[in-house]
């Protein structure tokens, strides 16, 4: 399988049904996506694939191969955070954390789609990405805030 992950070449060597979040964390060693349910039912492994949100617990190697794969990892960088991440910074977003990957590249993906959400549209997209700690509230909060940022760039 040859694809780009966080815009640099990469060549694994893995079953064509691999599900591409382990080929993430297993063969490459991206952590930062999260293995929940494994059943497209938590939003945990969202990733970017070809610049959509993906759940890539239901993404096969052999559908990647090929494709442009962003992971929180390659959002932005230290210096340079993407706009959704700083939103989140500033509106302290995460508990335990888990589930916040996956809700960050959703939002993301979400944001290029739509960058004038209203609360119910940001309710009902994020709304495939659950969270145990109860974030909701501060997700919705930082999205807007995100939206804010998006613009003034
Ligand atoms: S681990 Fe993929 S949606 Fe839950
Ligand atoms: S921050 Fe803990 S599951 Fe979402």
């Amino acid at each position: 399988m040859k694809f780009t992950v966080n815009g640099e070449a990469r060549e694994v060597d893995v079953e064509d049904d691999m599900p591409l979040l382990w080929v993430l964390r297993d063969e490459l060693g991206l952590t930062g996506t999260k293995f929940g349910c494994g059943i497209a039912q938590c939003g945990a492994c969202t990733v970017h694939m070809d610049g959509l949100a993906v759940r890539s617990c239901q993404v096969a190697a052999a559908t990647a191969d090929g494709s442009e794969v962003t992971t929180i990892e390659g959002l932005g960088t230290p210096a340079a955070l993407h706009a959704v991440q700083e939103a989140w910074i500033e509106h302290q977003v995460a508990q335990c954390g888990y589930c916040q990957s996956g809700q960050i590249m959703q939002a993301a993906s979400f944001l290029d789609l739509n960058p004038e959400p209203t609360n119910a549209d940001i309710d009902i997209v994020m709304s495939g990405n659950l969270c145990r700690c109860g974030t909701y509230p501060r997700i919705r909060a930082a999205v807007k805030t995100a939206a804010k940022k998006l613009k003034e760039v």
